[in-house]
């Protein structure tokens, strides 16, 4: 009650400090009726227009005339921040904000057309230009900065569209993340369809399990790779079985957080082929101590370490509660688990055998590279074995966990798990071949 009393008054505050502008037609829409009808249709459909506000709330005062559109300035978040402050800082809490620097950090953004990766938005940046750009590049691109038109979009500016899953859905969908794709092939989506789309029915939308209470802080417990940090009893519980270790994994356990995760943890086999997945992805080196990699992916909060996981994963748990049993959840959430270490233990097989081709000489770390194999090099990867863990990686893996967790059989299994065993017997025995061939080079030499 309070809270809402809070943010009507903020809004009024926010409304006086335009007052100026809240005329019924401003020399601005005035122009832009003829200038750009459509843009000034659904802004006076909104709940802003409605209210009186101008577009100089958003966009200065500085242009006037048919030549100096220049001047106009284009917002972002800080501009709602005036009179939404609740939803800014909650937002700024989230991942979506961190979606710029998490995908600019990955190795191969540098080697892709900039219409790709800058501000053509015709690929990565085109979803990713929901996170906050660093103030240098802010300053350099024009469009693309203003964030919360994402499920929001101009200039209708409508919370009833936020609401549907189909605002998530041109973001969350198809090769890596298939959200929209797995809820509409599962129980939960098929009953929002069938019942009108409504926002609060009988099912679950993606707003009612990630946005609880409209908040906008998103943020999941494994995240889009499933990686976690691994604890220091995770460590210390694999030197029973990997002693030869011994060495390597007492100085990597003291710079990890201690504690234990919920549901599935603590199997010394999963701890040992996670650390090796974090070494394909070139986090963990050769000795498994982590590299300059583990900074940026702390940064870019990729992974999480059990304080956050434990507090994420119970509240993700209540939300279930309400419609569905304690037990009938929990069984829900280990059995997804369970799908993440499976995939996990043939994906490290699959890594291993790659692994040991640089190892043994048979593949050579290309120039400039800091680490090979590194799957972070996704589609620029040299070789057939490592452009398939690759797919492991972000399309199989993927599929096998997030369709667990959003509870699509099809996805989960035939998209998933079924490739994902294929791919690592295709990579175990293309790997077999390079090595006879290889032998065969050397031995005629
Ligand atoms: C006299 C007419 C006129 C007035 C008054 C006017 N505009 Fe414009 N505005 C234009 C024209 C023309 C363009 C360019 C549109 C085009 O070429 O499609 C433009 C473009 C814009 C753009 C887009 C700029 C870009 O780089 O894409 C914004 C934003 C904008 N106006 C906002 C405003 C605001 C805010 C006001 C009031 C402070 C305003 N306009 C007043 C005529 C006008
Ligand atoms: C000058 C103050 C002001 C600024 C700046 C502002 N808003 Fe609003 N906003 C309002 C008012 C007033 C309402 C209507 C509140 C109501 O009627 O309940 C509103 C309502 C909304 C709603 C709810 C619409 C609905 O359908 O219920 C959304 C979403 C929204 N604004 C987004 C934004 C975004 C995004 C920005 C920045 C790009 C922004 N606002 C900037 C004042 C502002
Ligand atoms: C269709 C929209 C879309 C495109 C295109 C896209 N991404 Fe993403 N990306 C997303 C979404 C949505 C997520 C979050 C998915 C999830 O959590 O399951 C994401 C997640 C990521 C993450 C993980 C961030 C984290 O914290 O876990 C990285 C890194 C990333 N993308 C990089 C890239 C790169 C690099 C490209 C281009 C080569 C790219 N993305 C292309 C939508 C896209
Ligand atoms: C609540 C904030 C807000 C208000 C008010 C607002 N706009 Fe915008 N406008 C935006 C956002 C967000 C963008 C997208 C900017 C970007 O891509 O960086 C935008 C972009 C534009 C563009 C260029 C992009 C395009 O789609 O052509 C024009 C033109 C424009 N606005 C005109 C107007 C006019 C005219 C009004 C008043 C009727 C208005 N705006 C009111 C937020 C606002
Ligand atoms: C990921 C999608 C998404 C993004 C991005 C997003 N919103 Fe929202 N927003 C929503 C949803 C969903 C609701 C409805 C929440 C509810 O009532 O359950 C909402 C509601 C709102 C409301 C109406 C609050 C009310 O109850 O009247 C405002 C204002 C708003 N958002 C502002 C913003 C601002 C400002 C940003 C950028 C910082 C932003 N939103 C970014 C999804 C989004
Ligand atoms: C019934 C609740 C529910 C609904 C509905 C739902 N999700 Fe999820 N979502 C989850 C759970 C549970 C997880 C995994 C949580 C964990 O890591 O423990 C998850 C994970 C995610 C992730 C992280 C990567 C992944 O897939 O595991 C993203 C991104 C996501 N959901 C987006 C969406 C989108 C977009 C929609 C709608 C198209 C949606 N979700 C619908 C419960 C839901
Ligand atoms: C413009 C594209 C876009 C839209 C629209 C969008 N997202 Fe996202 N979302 C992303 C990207 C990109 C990321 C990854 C950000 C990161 O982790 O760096 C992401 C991350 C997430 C995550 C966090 C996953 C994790 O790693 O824990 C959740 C949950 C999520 N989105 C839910 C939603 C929901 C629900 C909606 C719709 C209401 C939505 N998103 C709309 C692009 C989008
Ligand atoms: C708003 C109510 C609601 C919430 C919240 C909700 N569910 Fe459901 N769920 C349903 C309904 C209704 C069905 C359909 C019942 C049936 O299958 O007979 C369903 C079905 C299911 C099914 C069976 C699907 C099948 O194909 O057999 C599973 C598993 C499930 N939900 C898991 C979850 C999990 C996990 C969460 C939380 C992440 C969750 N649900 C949150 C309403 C909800």
């Amino acid at each position: 009650m309070l809270r809402k009393l809070l943010t009507t008054l903020t809004i009024l505050g926010g409304l006086l400090a335009f007052q100026g502008s809240a005329h019924a037609e401003s020399a601005c829409i005035g122009c832009h009726k003829k200038v750009t009808p459509g843009i000034v249709e659904q802004f006076l459909s909104g709940k802003m227009g409605k209210a009186g506000i101008d577009c100089s709330a958003c966009h200065g005062s500085d242009h006037t005339t048919m030549t100096d559109y220049s001047k106009a300035k284009m917002p972002t978040p800080d501009t709602c921040k005036k009179c939404h402050p609740v939803q800014v800082e909650q937002f700024r809490a989230g991942k979506h904000d961190l979606g710029w620097i998490a995908f600019k950090a990955m190795p191969m953004v540098s080697h892709q057309p900039k219409a790709i990766v800058g501000d053509g938005y015709k690929g990565c940046s085109g979803c990713h230009k929901i996170g906050k750009k660093p103030p240098e590049e802010m300053a350099h691109y024009r469009y693309g900065n203003a964030q919360c038109d994402a499920c929001h979009t101009r200039h209708a500016f409508s919370k009833a569209e936020a609401l549907s899953p189909r605002a998530c859905s041109n973001c969350h969908m198809g090769f890596d993340h298939p959200q929209w794709e797995m809820y509409m092939s599962a129980k939960h989506g098929i009953i929002w369809a069938i019942d009108g789309e409504k926002p609060n029915g009988r099912a679950p939308t993606c707003q009612y399990c990630h946005m609880p209470e409209g908040t906008h802080t998103v943020v999941t417990p494994w995240g889009f790779l499933a990686l976690r940090l691994p604890t220091k009893e995770n460590v210390l519980a694999l030197i029973k079985v990997a002693p030869q270790l011994e060495k390597e994994l007492r100085s990597l356990a003291e710079k990890l957080p201690s504690g234990h995760y919920v549901d599935l943890d603590d199997d010394p086999q999963w701890t040992l082929d996670r650390a090796i997945i974090l070494q394909g992805i070139g986090v963990l080196d050769e000795k498994f101590q982590p590299t300059e990699r583990l900074e940026v992916v702390l940064k870019a909060r990729v992974v999480r370490g059990p304080e956050e996981f434990n507090k994420l994963r119970i509240a993700m748990k209540k939300r279930c509660y309400t419609c569905h049993s304690k037990p009938y959840i929990d069984k829900q959430f280990r059995a997804a688990d369970e799908i993440i270490k499976a995939a996990d233990h043939e994906f490290a097989k699959a890594i291993r055998a790659v692994q040991d081709l640089y190892r043994d000489g048979i593949l050579q770390k290309p120039p400039g590279w800091k680490y090979a194999p590194d799957i972070l090099q996704f589609y620029d990867n040299p070789t057939s074995v490592e452009q398939k863990l690759y797919l492991i990686f972000l399309e199989y893996r993927q599929r096998a966990f997030q369709g667990a967790f959003h509870i699509s059989n099809d996805y989960s299994h035939w998209y998933g798990w079924a490739p994902l065993k294929e791919t690592v017997v295709e990579i175990l025995e293309k790997a077999k071949e390079m090595r006879e061939l290889h032998q065969l080079k050397t031995s005629s030499k």
